[in-house]
């Protein structure tokens, strides 16, 4: 291929602890190269990450113009059937024109006005969960702060009653197993099974909205789907499941990652503390930015090429699969000054945790709501609140990179 080539042990749990400064050297050194174990090409430089996220010659999926034989792949894994149906459904694993016509009618239903309309429910749920640990002067962020966070919201915005939210957050964590790469048969067949138990109970909901409708967004969605405008049914579920699964793990490692980041740099906490304290709402827009570059929660997608092409000296041929490196773009000297500093303040901030092109997140507003009501609130009503014992654990994998738990500590009210 013509290509340097170097192993990214992307599970090596001392990468996933710290994958920056190995990053950082790959950057400098073979900033594009090619992997035969994972059998990708890496690309780990901001203006080349940004370039191909724009260029239409690579997809998210490419089954839509070549076959599984033509590209040599094995025959689809009977475990992950129900999942393979699911991907096929969503917009994340789809191209235009099917990409186009499900994102299209996702925006009309999921609009800026509904996620304004969620701003004082998420203070409202932020605050109750607060309401708990006050007086305890001690919490698990992970399990009693960050997770049911962005259960609650997306519950709130499909219109899953809250009786049910348990649910949500088992199902998401055995799906998202299987976009880690090098997953087990028995993780393929708990996903699977989950993406069964979520269907059939999204099926149900819809069912009850067609039948009375409310101001949700699951009713929304029906409404499309019987105004004629080409969502099927499969469609309409899967679209809810990705909107649960990439809704939940990438909030809930967003919040943790960025009490860690904000640990490490206490001058950094120190200026979030007073900005809350005097009530400058606004300072949290740029520091939320600032902490989803600094450590970027899901630090790498995968494209297909689509047809073959030259980048910048690279023969990119169709079939072959690239693995951007969106955590290494984001610390790239070349375009964020001081890259390894956290600015809170950083004003010039055009990061990639949130993508770019077609399939730049549909959720970032309302990701955004949720983790500027979280720290705000976290910093004004936990006095002193940091983390409590390190090492944090991780929970695995690179791909959704989280921890298993975070003890923090505060002075109880
Ligand atoms: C901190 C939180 C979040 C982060 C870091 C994040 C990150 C991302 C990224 C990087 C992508 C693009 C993937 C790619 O380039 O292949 C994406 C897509 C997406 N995200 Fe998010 N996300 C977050 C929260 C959310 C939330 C709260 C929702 C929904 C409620 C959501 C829904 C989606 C959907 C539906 C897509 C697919 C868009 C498309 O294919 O056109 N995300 N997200």
């Amino acid at each position: 291929m013509g290509l340097r080539e170097f192993h990214l042990d992307l599970n090596n749990p001392e990468f996933v602890y710290d994958p920056y400064p190995l990053l950082a050297d790959l950057r400098e050194s073979i900033p594009v190269f090619y992997d035969p174990a994972w059998k990708k090409v890496f690309f780990t430089r901001y203006d080349h990450i940004a370039a191909l996220l724009r260029d239409r010659r690579l997809g998210r999926s490419i089954l839509h113009i070549l076959s599984r034989d033509e590209l040599g792949w094995p025959p689809p894994n009977p475990l992950t059937r129900d999942f393979d149906r699911f991907q096929s459904d969503h917009m994340l694993d789809n191209e235009p024109p099917k990409h186009t016509r499900l994102r299209g009618l996702m925006l009309k239903a999921f609009t800026p006005a509904r996620v304004e309309g969620l701003r004082p429910k998420v203070q409202h749920i932020v605050d109750r969960l607060i309401d708990q640990v006050q007086d305890r002067g001690e919490m698990d962020l992970l399990k009693d702060f960050a997770e049911p966070i962005p259960v609650a919201v997306i519950g709130e915005l499909l219109g899953v009653p809250e009786a049910d939210r348990h649910l949500l957050r088992p199902w998401s964590a055995r799906i998202v197993k299987l976009y880690e790469l090098g997953y087990t048969d028995e993780q393929a067949r708990t996903a699977n099974q989950a993406v069964v138990e979520f269907s059939a109970y999204i099926k149900d909901l819809a069912a009850d909205r067609r039948r009375r409708s409310r101001d949700d967004l699951i009713s929304a969605l029906v409404r499309v789907e019987e105004q004629g405008e080409m969502l099927t049914e499969d469609e309409l579920v899967a679209n809810c499941i990705l909107l649960l699964n990439a809704g939940h793990e990438a909030s809930v490692n967003g919040t943790t990652l960025g009490m860690l980041s904000l640990h490490h740099n206490p001058d950094q906490m120190a200026m979030a503390r007073e900005a809350t304290q005097s009530g400058r709402h606004d300072f949290f827009k740029t520091a939320v930015e600032e902490l989803l570059r600094y450590d970027t929660p899901l630090p790498m997608f995968e494209r297909w090429v689509l047809e073959d092409f030259d980048f910048n000296g690279t023969a990119l041929r169709r079939g072959t699969e690239v693995g951007l490196l969106y955590a290494s773009g984001n610390r790239d000297p070349r375009r964020f000054p001081g890259p390894d500093a956290l600015d809170l303040t950083r004003k010039d901030n055009p990061h990639l945790s949130f993508g770019l092109g077609i399939h730049y997140c549909v959720g970032a507003p309302l990701a955004r709501v949720e983790l500027q009501t979280s720290f705000q609130t976290l910093l004004r009503r936990l006095p002193g609140i940091r983390i409590a014992r390190e090492p944090v654990e991780y929970t695995g994998g690179f791909v959704i990179r989280g921890h298993k738990a975070m003890a923090v500590e505060f002075a109880a009210a």
